[in-house]
């Protein structure tokens, strides 16, 4: 995407050039905001492709992704913000990183004495309860890099689609750091943790005997990516505030297909698969994208009716390979979302992550005077509002298909949790003595946040 290649074009030699024309511009009545104009110049948009810029009556048009949650450094300077939304943090890091990239070793970035540690843990990286936050301390805030790194060569994949070491590894740095480590949910440990969801699931027997070494590679790759350079607002937001975006990709899966273009633009920028033929790479990059792509939230429906189709008519057939591919959507999906799934240490913790961003989206609604949107007003929702409805209307429904699709232990393990921490926020919800949301109120908001008319969802 356009994003992508004008932060390669500014990393490649047109850093210093383009922050001389100093198109940059930041209400300082107000250090959270930082508004930039990223597309300040007419002949570099031209260049990368971008639509054209066009006038709005949102202030917040131009508004900075990178800075959205940055509360914790509100007191950097906006030079250094500057550097950030470049992405020259990340470009520095990345080179620092890069210096030494050892051809085997993929645990060199960590503390020595944290090393042994991390290492132990990846031992057990199939296991459901695996803490994938205490290993992203134990890596020094790379989870996603080492994990990944690990995975793959787990598989074998390094060595079957000889993919270089230096460039992998370069990937993945560059993967880990187009995450805004600021957003308190859709950050890298996100990502690495639907990594390790997905590493769980690929070893289910009826994806274990079926999958191709192709499959388990997009698998892995989709999950690493799939929220990549996410912004912490989601896609009504975007749309509302006329953002560059939700004009790109005209309202539709706005963000999957931001992640999925700016996946395309660092395998490309890296050569990840430079050594493939054309076609090839050009499958990979497609497939990819019909993965993220289904993450998209508001169209689980159509996912969901389309497994429950095949499961009913008990015909879905993984020779074939748009059926795999099928399941690995499903499983993307699952991992997606298995935030519930988990053990209540674990799926407390992201509950409460999520619902921060929700809220602080409606913070920043509420300041500018937008409409707030479902979920996103601290006033009137709660963590355990919020957790019961997903889990009732979202969750459910999917892992009740695909316990069907694969009845195993892990599973029932899967069920076992939610269930449980449902009944968790439930009687913590109880024990705060508010007035319980009522259900219908609960199921309206739901069906707002998955963009679909209520009907449609009481049908199934
Ligand atoms: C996107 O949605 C906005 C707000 O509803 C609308 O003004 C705009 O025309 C839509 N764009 C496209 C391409 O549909
Ligand atoms: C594979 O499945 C698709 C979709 O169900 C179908 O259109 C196609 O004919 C199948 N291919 C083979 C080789 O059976
Ligand atoms: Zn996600």
């Amino acid at each position: 995407c356009g994003a992508r290649n004008f932060w390669c074009m500014l990393k490649q030699n047109k850093l210093s050039t383009y922050l001389k024309r100093g198109a940059i511009s930041y209400d300082s009545s107000d250090q959270t905001a930082l508004y930039i104009r990223m597309l300040g110049d007419v002949r570099v948009r031209s260049q990368v492709g971008f639509e054209p810029e066009r006038r709005s009556s949102h202030p917040y048009l131009f508004i900075d992704f990178r800075t959205l949650h940055s509360k914790y450094e509100s007191h950097s300077v906006p030079e250094r913000r500057l550097h950030r939304l470049l992405s020259c943090q990340r470009y520095l890091h990345s080179s620092r990183l890069l210096r030494g990239v050892p051809q085997q070793i993929p645990l060199h970035i960590l503390d020595e004495d944290y090393t042994g540690q991390a290492r132990c843990m990846l031992e057990k990286v199939g296991n459901w309860n695996f803490d994938i936050f205490l290993f992203d301390r134990l890596t020094n805030g790379n989870s996603l890099i080492t994990l990944t790194f690990h995975l793959l060569n787990h598989y074998g994949l390094v060595e079957l689609f000889q993919l270089d070491l230096v460039k992998l590894w370069r990937f993945l740095v560059m993967v880990q750091e187009d995450y805004h480590s600021g957003n308190p949910y859709h950050n890298a440990v996100h990502a690495a943790d639907v990594t390790q969801a997905m590493h769980c699931y690929l070893q289910e027997p009826m994806l274990a005997k079926s999958l191709t070494s192709y499959d388990i590679l997009l698998g892995l790759l989709a999950a690493a990516t799939h929220d990549l350079d996410h912004p912490g607002v989601n896609q009504p937001f975007l749309i509302k505030t006329d953002h560059y975006l939700a004009t790109l990709y005209r309202n539709t899966s706005v963000l999957e297909n931001h992640h999925w273009k700016s996946a395309v633009g660092l395998l490309r920028e890296t050569g990840l698969f430079s050594h493939l033929p054309p076609e090839d790479s050009l499958n990979v990059e497609r497939d990819l994208g019909s993965l993220i792509l289904a993450t998209d939230i508001s169209r689980q429906n159509e996912y969901l009716t389309r497994f429950r189709t095949h499961l009913d008519q008990n015909n879905l057939c993984l020779i074939n390979a748009s059926h795999r591919h099928f399941i690995l959507q499903m499983a993307l999906k699952c991992a997606d979302i298995c935030n519930p799934c988990r053990p209540w240490e674990l799926s407390k913790q992201w509950s409460e992550k999520v619902t921060e961003e929700f809220f602080q989206q409606g913070d920043i609604e509420k300041k500018h005077k937008l409409e707030v949107s479902p979920l996103c007003d601290r006033e009137t929702n709660t963590v355990g509002d919020i957790q019961i409805g997903f889990m009732a209307y979202v969750a459910e429904p999917l892992f009740a298909e695909w316990t069907r699709f694969s009845d195993t232990r892990l599973s029932q393990t899967m069920l076992g949790h939610m269930g449980l921490n449902k009944a968790s926020w439930s009687s913590l919800q109880q024990e705060q003595t508010s007035i319980p949301a009522a259900p219908s109120h609960l199921m309206i908001t739901f069906c707002l946040f998955l963009l679909l008319l209520p009907p449609l969802l009481i049908n199934h």
